[in-house]
């Protein structure tokens, strides 16, 4: 158990607004053990979310809550830009140097097709910024990051499913930029190694909302990714009432490609399982290789579905019925993307264990509480 106040465990989320990062403060909030902070520009989410998340903390609270309880709920918001080093540093003076104590790096843009249109943008928001934020990090003695990593890295994997130890080849810009981010962050860890400690987490697809139906995916505008469009389509929000399938000619089961979904709250377990291997006591970088106190994981649930499963599962969950017609592939689209989720099992005690079914319910019902998302505020 955790001697330090949470006062003195502040942890800046970086995206905190947006799907992951709201999920990833809620669950920091449940630990009782650190301070939020979060910094986002809403370029791809809503502040609003930030208001439902300190609901949800104060709808958990205790009978009688103690003071860490209540400082639990709160949270620092700041509306910032990453790309801009004034308004990061502004942010760690706020709390002077040693005052932060770790950060959850989750802003980025994300869209791999979009990333192919507008490279630079990408390159200047996901791996300058990292840049950026970790000179400052540096300079106010915060040394300490769980990085957002994702299953894009391995581009087309040679072996499903899909283990660390595997090569990075990313075929997108955006791909690239977590593949530099992730080397930025090692070869720092290698050049400071009693400093600096770092995880990069590797996401597969998170999928799904937190219970309460208050937070959850709320992209701006057409959702680029199958589990919100397929929100969308069942609650009206989107015209198209037909599902385009991209491309039912890959090497897997039924044709069309296979990806590991994980309950986006077993995601957030993960960050905090990987914030306390982050912690003096933990041994996790013990055998490292030159002692770099830097390592990557998985966090997928080690299970493919392919994108008709979830179609299917999406039709039982919203009662729905779903219509598609298959067109081309998509560029950037790789046949199957499964986790080996073993390392993180082993080494964190990462479990995912909520099934498709909790997954789709959840989503439906963040969708059906929400049907415009979070624009209402
Ligand atoms: C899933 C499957 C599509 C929409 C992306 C990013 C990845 C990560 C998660 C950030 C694919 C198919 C989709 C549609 C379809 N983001 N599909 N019709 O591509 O696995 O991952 O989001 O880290 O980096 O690449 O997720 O939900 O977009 O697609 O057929 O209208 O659904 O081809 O096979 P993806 P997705």
């Amino acid at each position: 158990q955790k001697t330090q106040k949470a006062e003195e465990m502040r942890v800046l989320v970086t995206g905190g607004a947006g799907y992951i990062g709201s999920h990833v403060i809620y669950a920091l909030q449940q630990t009782r053990r650190y301070k939020v902070i979060s910094a986002d520009n809403y370029h791809n989410s809503f502040p609003g979310s930030l208001t439902r998340v300190a609901q949800i903390a104060q709808d958990t609270l205790p009978e009688n809550p103690s003071e860490a309880d209540k400082e639990s709920t709160e949270i620092d918001v700041f509306q910032c830009d990453l790309t801009n080093s004034e308004q990061i540093k502004g942010i760690f003076e706020r709390y002077g140097k040693g005052g932060i104590w770790g950060v959850v790096h989750i802003a980025a843009y994300k869209a791999v097709g979009e990333s192919v249109e507008i490279p630079l943008t990408y390159y200047a928001n996901n791996v300058a910024a990292t840049v950026s934020l970790l000179q400052t990090m540096s300079d106010f003695d915060c040394t300490r990051i769980v990085y957002s990593s994702s299953a894009t890295v391995y581009g087309t994997p040679p072996v499903i499913p899909i283990p660390e130890t595997t090569r990075l080849k990313a075929d997108s810009p955006y791909g690239k930029t977590k593949v530099m981010s992730e080397m930025v962050i090692d070869d720092l860890c290698h050049a400071e190694p009693n400093r600096w400690r770092a995880i990069s987490l590797r996401y597969f697809n998170p999928a799904g909302a937190h219970p309460s139906g208050l937070i959850g995916e709320d992209p701006r505008g057409r959702p680029g990714n199958l589990l919100p469009l397929l929100a969308h389509m069942a609650i009206g929000r989107v015209d198209a009432a037909t599902l385009q399938v991209f491309g039912n000619d890959y090497p897997t089961p039924d044709g069309t490609c296979v990806r590991d979904y994980l309950h986006v709250l077993d995601l957030a377990s993960g960050h905090l399982l990987a914030l306390d291997a982050l912690a003096p006591e933990s041994a996790i970088f013990d055998n490292c290789p030159d002692d770099a106190r830097y390592k990557a994981y998985n966090l997928g649930k080690g299970k493919g579905m392919s994108v008709l499963q979830i179609v299917e599962a999406m039709r039982k969950a919203t009662g729905f019925d779903f219509k598609y017609e298959v067109i081309g592939r998509r560029r950037g689209d790789v046949p199957d993307l499964t986790a080996d989720p073993a390392l993180a099992e082993r080494e964190l005690g990462f479990k995912a264990p909520q099934p498709l079914e909790v997954m789709c319910r959840d989503l439906w019902n963040w969708q059906s509480m929400n049907p415009q998302g979070y624009t209402q505020q």
